[in-house]
């Protein structure tokens, strides 16, 4: 006979009625293949005698299960286990615990080779290279606390914890059309923005709604891979034009709109990603003039528009927008830090609208008690002020950077000190390359990274974006030091 006193077990110090908690047994029992189809059931008689328990219970079990089609009832025969039950796999204990660390799924999918993340678990003691993230030590967590608390604390807040409108809370979109109005020169109201979770979907839905498989779009031959791989994930061809000292090269970009349409540009104008120049003013109204005749859309990711250590920072494309072609992009994610999944975009009411519908099926709407925080910390002015506060470190940090790299790595590394932004631009000589650097590297606990995403365009350039805003002076002079270590040892090898 099944050992059913020993694979049968209850509680009854919890609420679950017993036989209830029996007949999830015995479903467990016929799942896992231990009680196959067809097997006659014990009488309810003796399972209650087995197992202590009156029989009223065993005969609610049984119609419980008979009612859930687990078994059937044979007049004058008993109670059989469903012989039409799909056959289950038996599965022993070995590949029970097999299945749970199962990596491959039993199915097919559609994989990309164009996505290029590799996801990589950070070790003690190593420094990794970012190319250019905030210090997040530094956010003012306590301030965003207080206002997300007194906000989540209001009477009338269940009003915001429903479903409400994909085009994020109205609220923010108000506070930022004025924001951005004052401090970016944009002439907007709340109707021409949608709140994203930051850059990154701004750039996918407008790729989603400029571009269809062969659609042609023109970035830098350096350009921020993230980018390129969203308009490829489209099938869109990318066309690239050169990037010098005052950005991208809107003659070429001209020449090309003569022999071919375009569908949309898409520009760091402020910092080039990842250059770091940027955008001469001559060179923005030649794009934008462009824009107006092509009829094409300009996609202005303005990711770090906040930090310029030389001079005022210059209006983006938008406040020009006159014509209707500019899509701009941004987000908190760079200031404050990259964990509050709020941004923006910014275009004609008609975009956004659409936007906002596409938005909707790929996340149904915002963290509206986190947009109204940050509604809160920008009208406040908190935002200006923590921002002030930053540029005065980051100053710091970049001319130390740019001192060091240069007093110890002239001899391996070009460089240009940049005017704004969180990172340098980083040539290596030719001589070396980064395979050789990032191998040797990890002796020195230093993690180089995919440096092979800045050369998309495989231009051979040697170059690579370095952060230095999210170190301290003392992580700064560290991390030189076990650069020059690598270097020097890789020098020696040579
Ligand atoms: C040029 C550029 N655009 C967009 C993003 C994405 O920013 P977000 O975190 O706001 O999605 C980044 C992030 O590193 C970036 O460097």
């Amino acid at each position: 006979m099944f050992p059913y006193k020993t694979s049968l077990k209850f509680n009854k110090s919890i609420k679950e009625p017993l036989y209830l908690q029996l007949a999830n047994q015995f479903i467990l029992l016929i799942r896992e293949g231990k009680i196959i189809p067809g097997t006659k059931l014990v009488g309810s008689r003796t399972l209650a005698d087995l197992l202590k328990v009156h029989r009223k219970t065993i005969v609610a079990c049984y119609e419980e299960l008979l009612l859930q089609g687990w078994v059937e009832s044979v007049p004058k025969k008993g109670t059989f286990v469903n012989k039409k039950l799909p056959i289950i796999q038996k599965i022993t204990l070995t590949n029970a615990t097999k299945a749970f660390k199962r990596q491959n799924s039993g199915f097919s999918f559609y994989e990309n080779n164009h996505l290029l993340k590799k996801i990589t678990e950070k070790r003690n003691g190593f420094m990794y290279v970012n190319d250019g993230t905030s210090d997040t030590r530094l956010t003012p967590t306590e301030e965003i606390a207080r206002i997300y608390r007194k906000i989540a604390s209001k009477k009338n807040i269940y009003t915001f914890l429903d479903y409400n409108s994909t085009h994020g809370n109205i609220k923010l979109r108000e506070v930022l059309a004025m924001y951005l109005n004052n401090s970016r020169g944009l002439k907007i109201t709340k109707e021409n923005i949608l709140i994203t979770r930051g850059s990154q979907m701004g750039m996918w839905l407008s790729s989603q709604l400029l571009l269809k498989e062969n659609d042609i779009i023109v970035v830098g031959e350096t350009n921020y891979s993230s980018a390129d791989i969203t308009f490829q994930y489209q099938k869109a061809q990318i066309k690239r034009v050169s990037v010098d000292e005052n950005g991208l090269v809107i003659d070429q970009l001209e020449k090309f709109c003569k022999k071919q349409s375009i569908k949309a540009v898409y520009i760091t104008s402020h910092h080039h990603h990842p250059t770091t120049v940027t955008l001469s003013a001559e060179r923005r109204i030649h794009l934008l003039n462009l824009a107006q005749k092509y009829n094409f859309a300009i996609i202005e990711d303005d990711y770090d528009y906040d930090f310029n250590y030389n001079h005022a920072p210059i209006l983006p494309l938008a406040s020009h927008n006159i014509s209707g072609n500019v899509i701009y992009i941004g987000s908190v994610c760079k200031t404050v830090a990259p964990v509050f999944r709020v941004g923006y975009l910014v275009a004609s009411e008609n975009f956004v609208n659409e936007a906002a519908k596409l938005r909707g099926y790929i996340d149904r709407q915002g963290d509206a008690l986190l947009e109204l925080t940050f509604a809160e910390f920008i009208k406040s002015g908190d935002l200006d002020r923590h921002i002030r506060k930053l540029m005065k470190i980051y100053l710091q940090r970049r001319d130390l950077f740019c001192k060091l790299l240069k007093e110890e790595l002239s001899d391996y590394f070009q460089f240009n000190v940049p005017k704004g932004g969180m990172a340098v631009w980083l040539r290596l000589n030719k001589q070396y390359s980064w395979t050789q650097v990032s191998e040797e590297a990890i002796k020195h606990k230093l993690v180089i990274g995919e440096w092979q995403r800045y050369d998309l365009a495989n231009k051979k350039h040697n170059g690579i974006r370095i952060g230095f805003a999210s170190y301290t002076k003392e992580e700064i002079i560290q991390f030189i030091e076990r650069l020059t270590a690598t270097c020097k040892s890789i020098k020696k090898a040579l």
